[in-house]
């Protein structure tokens, strides 16, 4: 039998058996509670809590303005859902960069008010000491390369990253730090599929892709994205399974002319 199905709960050492067996890893995010516990029940290996809730559920233009505790709202609700999956929570931008004493408080406060059971954060070399204070607590920690969020305003655009001899060795360079340092595994954001595919085989660890070709260890994407309640947002990297937004806007205005029409209530809907 594989081993996610054997497995009764997810955890990172299952993960990196999953990667040892060469079976790929489903991670999606989730924000909520009733979203959490529909993909749990479907059997999704992996739920993000990620600070991109800054951008599905709250409107903003970028992962920059989501709070500590905000993302602690999130990841409560979602753990309080999940039966099977391995949940982990994003440390959201200014609670570790640059000090790593800020680093572990923040992921003590997501690992003791949440019931996450790991925690992610964007970058490399820069951050190897708060992930080695975090580690040293006991918590595992998620690696993320390649495209980072939190560093929009440095780079200035969402484009492909790592496309140059001098950004893709920093990115192969970061991978292994981050293995050596202790992380559970790595995610790797929009990079040429070859990088991400070198990337997979030289390190040990699971290699979680999002646009990053499919020679990595797992895949992760963004629920509102699959589900197409997101429209605008359409990267290459992106595939959607359903079109909700149109399955939403017309039962609401089924609802809507039911309403107005007194159609609804009927007889039976009513005491
Ligand atoms: O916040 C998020 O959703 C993420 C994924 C895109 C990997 O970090």
């Amino acid at each position: 039998m594989s081993v996610h199905k054997k497995a009764r709960r997810i955890t990172t050492h299952v993960l990196k058996n999953m990667k040892l067996n060469g079976e790929k890893i489903a991670m999606l995010t989730a924000y909520d509670y009733s979203t959490a516990k529909i993909i749990d029940k479907a059997g999704i290996d992996v739920i993000l809590v990620g600070d991109s809730a800054a951008n599905v559920m709250a409107g903003y233009d970028s992962t920059l303005p989501i709070t500590l505790d905000e993302m602690i709202y999130h990841a409560k609700s979602v753990v309080r859902a999940v039966e099977r999956a391995l949940v982990i929570t994003d440390l959201p931008f200014g609670t570790y960069q640059g000090n790593s004493k800020l680093a572990l408080a923040s992921a003590i406060r997501i690992m003791k008010e949440t019931g996450s059971h790991a925690i992610k954060m964007e970058g490399g070399a820069e951050i190897k000491e708060s992930i080695l204070r975090i580690l040293s607590a006991g918590i595992p920690v998620m690696g993320h390369l390649g495209l980072l969020p939190q560093s929009i305003y440095k780079f200035g655009t969402y484009v492909v990253r790592a496309r140059s001899k001098e950004e893709s060795d920093k990115l192969l360079e970061d991978a292994h730090i981050l293995e050596e340092t202790g992380c559970f595994g790595i995610v790797l954001e929009k990079i040429p599929a070859e990088l991400a595919k070198q990337v997979a085989s030289e390190i040990k660890i699971p290699i979680i892709g999002i646009g990053a070709g499919n020679g990595v260890d797992g895949q992760v994407l963004v629920i509102h994205d699959i589900l197409g309640i997101t429209q605008e947002f359409s990267p290459r990297f992106l595939r959607r399974y359903h079109n909700l937004d149109a399955e939403i806007t017309g039962a609401v205005k089924n609802y809507i002319k039911d309403v107005r029409s007194i159609n609804f209530p009927n007889e039976k809907e009513q005491y």
